[in-house]
């Protein structure tokens, strides 16, 4: 069976879903929102955080794996092991935060992958323990155990960051989606005061918020995961303006899109307006 149908089959399973429901929400309520949270998710980064970091671990494996492999420099295979367990650590907790706001879907995968992993993680911790203790030649089994474990977890990693999406800004495409230049979007009497609706714009749905003579509007669609931002809460966060997706909680700055708590790492598209005089509400992209 070609691995993308396994995968698939994962993906459809309801069989872990109690567990994963218990696990995701332990891990909400420990982590909870701050600053830890949007450093774990990547928010300063502007892109998770877990990816990389987890290649770092891979890569020093994979590299002690090839020392392994030529039989050459012990030592340095031992050195290589414990970066890549001491680096699995923050990428383990940045991967579990992401994996705590994602679809059902993509938390089956997730666990699994996450299974792979620990499974590297325990394996490799044993062999740096024997090869420590002299044993050289069963340490080394046991990092291609290992390897092979953490292969699988990339495998899966990677299903889920380019087949699901997870961790891919959702907004991406508005850019491409909206022609540069004004365009009509609707009679500005026709929005509520103080009350987000949405408004369609050729292909894509916008967040339009009438306050007064001002007029706020983002795409509508959230850059996690593609929440309806129209349906999340107003905020004021610092003094500034926000809005809460209704789906996670990411929180975007009205004034210009800027993420200002996570899981969400990219700003959400913002848009300029203005009134024409026969009150019709104009957009443009905003200029980046
Ligand atoms: S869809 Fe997840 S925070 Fe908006």
């Amino acid at each position: 069976m070609p691995p993308v149908d396994i995968t698939d089959r994962i993906e459809q399973s309801t069989r872990a879903d109690r567990p994963i429901r218990v696990l995701a929400k332990a891990v909400r309520r420990r982590i909870g929102p701050g600053w830890l949270r949007d450093l774990l998710h990547g928010v300063p980064l502007g892109k998770p955080l877990h990816p990389p970091v987890a290649n770092v671990s891979l890569g020093l494996w994979a590299a002690a794996a090839v020392l392994d492999v030529t039989h050459s420099d012990p030592r340095a295979a031992r050195v290589l092991i414990a970066g890549g367990i001491a680096t699995a650590m923050p990428a383990a907790a940045a991967g579990i935060t992401d994996w705590s706001v994602l679809h059902r879907e993509q938390q089956r995968i997730g666990f699994v992958h996450a299974i792979s992993n620990l499974t590297a993680f325990g394996l490799y911790t044993g062999s740096l323990a024997l090869r420590m203790a002299g044993r050289e030649r069963i340490g080394r089994m046991l990092s291609f155990a290992a390897l092979g474990a953490s292969g699988v977890g990339g495998y899966l990693g990677g299903h889920m960051a380019y087949r699901q999406a997870a961790g891919a800004n959702h907004a991406e495409s508005v850019s491409h989606l909206v022609p540069l230049g004004w365009h009509d979007l609707c009679e500005i009497g026709d929005l509520p005061e103080g009350r987000p609706v949405t408004r369609r714009l050729g292909y894509i749905d916008l967040f339009v918020l009438r306050v007064g003579g001002n007029v706020t509007v983002l795409a509508d669609h959230c850059a996690h995961l593609a929440g309806p931002l129209h349906q999340g809460r107003l905020v004021s966060e610092d003094g500034m303006a926000c809005v809460v997706c209704p789906w996670h909680g990411s929180t975007f700055r009205l004034a210009d899109g800027a993420v200002v708590h996570g899981p969400a790492t990219a700003p959400q598209p913002s848009f300029q307006t203005r009134i024409r005089r026969d009150g019709i509400l104009q957009v443009r992209p905003a200029q980046t």
